[in-house]
C-alpha cells in the first residue's frame, strides 16, 4: 500500500484530529529519518499507521487482541492507552499489508518506548510528542534538541512521561523503567 492510499484509508478510521495528528508524526518523522539517515518512506508509513487503532473503544480494542492472538500482558489490560499500539501494528499487518517488521516494531512500542530502541522507533516515539500540535511542557527544548541528538531527546521525553505519571499517580509499566534505564545508560554512564 502507497502512502496515498494508506492515508485514504485512515480518513475513513480516524477522526479528523487525529487524521491530522498522523498526517503531522509522519511529516516529522520523514524530516528526522532524512537527518539520521534511516529510511524514510518507513518512516512515514509508520508515523502515519502509529495510531491506526487509537479510535477504537477499549472493548474493541480487548477483542482484537484475542482476535489476532497479540502477545500481552495482564498490566496492559489496567494501563489502557497502551492497548492502541499492540493493535495498532496488528491492523498495519493485517489491514494495510505492511509486512517489514522495523515499522511494525516501531508502532508497537510508541507508547512505552523499549530497551535497544531502532533509530527509527526513536524518531515514531519523538514525532509523536513533538509535532507541531504537541503542546506538552518542555516540548519545544525536545523540538531544538532532537536534530542534534536523538538519545537525549529521548531521555527527556521518556524522564517527562514517567514524572507525568508519577504524578497522576498512574501505573508504569516496567517496560517504560527499562528503556529510560537503557537511554540513560547510553546517554549518561558510557
Ligand atoms: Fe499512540
Ligand atoms: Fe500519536
Amino acid at each position: 500500500m502507497n502512502i496515498n492510499s494508506i492515508k485514504s484509508r485512515l480518513r475513513e478510521m480516524l477522526s479528523k484530529e487525529r487524521l491530522e495528528h498522523s498526517i503531522n508524526v509522519s511529516e516529522v518523522a520523514r524530516d528526522l529519518a532524512l537527518n539520521f539517515g534511516c529510511n524514510v518512506t518507513k518512516a512515514e508509513i509508520a508515523g502515519l499507521l502509529h495510531d491506526c487503532a487509537k479510535d477504537l473503544d477499549y472493548k474493541t480494542l480487548q477483542a482484537m487482541i484475542k482476535e489476532y492472538n497479540i502477545k500481552t500482558d495482564k498490566l496492559i489490560y489496567k494501563i489502557p492507552k497502551l492497548l492502541h499500539p499492540l493493535v495498532g501494528a496488528a491492523i498495519a499487518e493485517k489491514e494495510f499489508n505492511i509486512q517489514d517488521s522495523t515499522i511494525l516494531k516501531a508502532i508497537r512500542i510508541h507508547s512505552t518506548g523499549a530497551v535497544n530502541m531502532s533509530i527509527l522507533d526513536k524518531v515514531i516515539y519523538l514525532s509523536d510528542k513533538i509535532e507541531p500540535l504537541r503542546n506538552m511542557e518542555g516540548v519545544e527544548e525536545v523540538r531544538k534538541i532532537v536534530w542534534e541528538d536523538l538519545d537525549r531527546a529521548m531521555l527527556m521525553v521518556l524522564d517527562k512521561e514517567l514524572l507525568y505519571l508519577i504524578s497522576e499517580g498512574l501505573l508504569i509499566h516496567p517496560v517504560s523503567i527499562k528503556a529510560r534505564n537503557n537511554i540513560l545508560n547510553k546517554v549518561v554512564y558510557t
